[in-house]
């Protein structure tokens, strides 16, 4: 077996500490020279598992490889290069990923400079990373959530020293900006404004994972927004363990309120954010979400337990009742909110009175959906270590009993949609019937339809007709060659070159000095055809007819827009392209 070099290994102990201040670094693209000849034509493949952090680390390390010069695959077995990117959150996500790492010994008995990396959540548990080099020797990488930005340099030691490395830091965090990346989706984007947790609710495994709580500062975020609004990216959802306590660690007085005030000041349509925490959401930030049509009146608030005792022994920092008048303050400002939850049930020694209270809650919230878990022990998390009196069986038929209920609700919400005509995002052809086109609506809901597929990436307005618990299905209004009309436009306001060229198209017809050259070339030429016979007066009008067209010619302003049609025609080309 070939050597595996243990560089460093997590420790959960130090993956506690918290300390004031994250370093600051910034992650730009230097590809190590080895790196970019073993690239070329190889191709890598990515397999995420869990959250929306894990997916935008996927596209980040997607960014490192294209630069690279790697290109990507979706087939399994043609990957040169596989990574895994893990979640640790419970055991079944961990479960998933022994058979995905058996699934590429055959790539590795194939192809003898295949390389199989693991990277996520998972790595940064104790014991893991020795488990999986000792099992599987064809895995050639372990590292882990704090060192994405250094994966070519990783896969570069790997490939000059043909050694297996494992290099897992347990640092309580850092920061790095400017890191590149490839977005999986072309029209929402996810935007990292702070990684890691500090809350430690007792049964959760991610502030080990991530490590402390740290805020990108906000004028990276805006830019990083900016540029998505300008490629004419349709929703942004900002991203953070707990956004509520956005900006606190900066000690500038930025809040997350200042920060998503700023956020939908910017020109997206669609502003979301994840994941809120209940006793942070102040009102002054249901006033900003009140106030700004472009933030998406659905919020995701999860409780966990609808039970005080529950909650403390959960380290849940509020009270049922403190949750609810959240969601009575919520709802006076914004009536037509949707929201959603995380449950979890059979948290150790739960007493049937817990989960009624539980039971009560979701009935007295009525949530329009909601994210159910049973309850799974994440070794060196407090909760691990309670020895707890519920069995499984309790456990199954309380989720059972919990899903009736959330179903119920789910399904009133869903059926007070039939009749109304929402906005819809289009995602593409639906996962069950490719002749149907599918996204999500503001509040949340999947919604299907019938549609041309080049309305991929649209906005289009659908009215519910028929509602499905978890779907809903709708008729789309309009003529579909006019929203896509639509969507080009948008597109072209947004466009660098089609804003320059409106920009210059704008100035043009401001210029007081052109609007005298068009007047006096139009006088020249009525001159020149009423001298015609006339020689000598025929001569005169012609020279300044000739004269007047040079200036015109040469005026910089018509010139730099005459110079722009063509890229402007291109774009519209390629739109003409895909409709067809
Ligand atoms: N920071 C977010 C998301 C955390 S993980 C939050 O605070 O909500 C997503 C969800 O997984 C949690 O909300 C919780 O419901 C669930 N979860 C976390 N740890 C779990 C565990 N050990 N067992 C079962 N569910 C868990
Ligand atoms: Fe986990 Fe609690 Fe942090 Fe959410 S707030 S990530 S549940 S510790
Ligand atoms: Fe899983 Fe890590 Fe997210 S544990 S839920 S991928 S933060």
């Amino acid at each position: 077996m070939i050597k595996c070099v243990y560089r460093s290994l997590p420790d959960m102990s130090k993956a506690r500490n918290r300390v004031d201040g994250p370093l600051l670094f910034e992650g730009g693209k230097k590809v190590p020279a080895e790196i970019s000849s073993y690239a070329k034509g190889r191709r890598f493949f990515i397999r995420t598992y869990g959250c929306q952090a894990n997916i935008r680390d996927e596209e980040i390390m997607a960014g490192y490889l294209e630069s690279a010069g790697f290109s990507r695959t979706e087939n399994e077995s043609e990957a040169d290069l596989a990574i895994i990117n893990t979640c640790a959150v419970r055991e079944n996500a961990e479960d998933k990923v022994y058979g995905q790492i058996g699934v590429f010994k055959a790539n590795a008995d194939r192809n003898p400079s295949f390389i199989l990396a693991v990277c996520g959540c998972m790595m940064q548990e104790e014991g893991v990373a020795e488990k999986l080099t000792k099992t599987y020797p064809y895995l050639s990488l372990v590292f882990g959530t704090h060192n994405v930005s250094d994966i070519l340099s990783l896969l570069n030691e790997v490939i000059v020293s043909r050694k297996r490395l494992v290099d897992v830091k347990s640092f309580p965090g850092e920061i790095v900006e400017g890191m590149p990346s490839v977005r999986l989706d072309g029209y929402k984007a996810f935007v990292n404004i702070s990684y890691g947790c500090d809350k430690f609710c007792t049964y959760c495994i991610v502030p080990y994972t991530r490590g402390r709580e740290r805020s990108r500062r906000p004028e990276a975020i805006l830019k990083e927004c900016e540029d998505l609004a300008e490629r004419g990216f349709k929703q942004v959802t900002l991203l953070g363990q707990n956004v509520n306590s956005y900006g606190l660690d900066l000690k500038d007085g930025t809040t997350f309120a200042s920060l998503l005030e700023q956020v939908a000041g910017l020109d997206i349509p669609h502003i979301r954010f994840l994941t809120s925490y209940p006793s942070q959401f102040t009102d002054a930030m249901i006033d900003v979400m009140a106030r700004h049509p472009n933030i998406d009146k659905w919020l995701h608030l999860p409780v966990q337990s609808g039970s005080d005792s529950c909650l403390k022994r959960m380290g849940r920092r509020y009270t049922r009742e403190g949750y609810l008048d959240l969601v009575r303050r919520i709802r006076a400002k914004i009536p037509s909110i949707a929201l959603t939850t995380d449950l979890i049930v059979g948290f150790p020694n739960e007493t049937a009175d817990e989960f009624e209270d539980t039971l009560s809650l979701c009935h007295e919230v009525s949530y329009s959906s909601a994210f159910m878990f049973i309850y799974s022990p994440r070794r060196g998390t407090p909760a691990a270590a309670i020895k707890d009196g519920v069995s499984a069986e309790e456990k199954h038929a309380r989720f059972l009993r919990l899903s009736q209920v959330v179903e119920e609700t789910t399904s009133k919400h869903s059926l007070s949609m039939v009749g109304e005509t929402y906005s819809v995002l289009v995602d593409g052809p639906s996962k069950k019937d490719p002749s149907v086109l599918s996204g999500y609506a503001p509040n949340g809901k999947l919604v299907n339809f019938k549609g041309p597929l080049y309305l991929k990436g649209a906005e289009v307005p659908v009215k519910i007709k028929e509602s499905h618990t978890y779907s809903l299905i709708g008729e789309m209004i309009g003529d579909p060659i006019v929203h896509k009309a639509e969507d080009v436009a948008y597109l072209l306001r947004r466009d660098p070159l089609a804003k320059e060229y409106l920009r210059l198209d704008e100035a043009v017809r401001r210029d007081p000095e052109i609007k005298k050259l068009g007047e006096d070339f139009v006088s020249a030429k009525k001159a020149m055809a009423l001298s015609m016979g006339r020689r000598e007066e025929y001569e005169a009008a012609k020279k300044t007819y000739e004269g007047l067209l040079r200036k015109i010619k040469n005026h910089p302003l018509l010139a730099n827009r005459a110079a722009l049609q063509g890229a402007v025609g291109d774009i519209l080309l390629q739109v003409r392209d895909s409709l067809k």
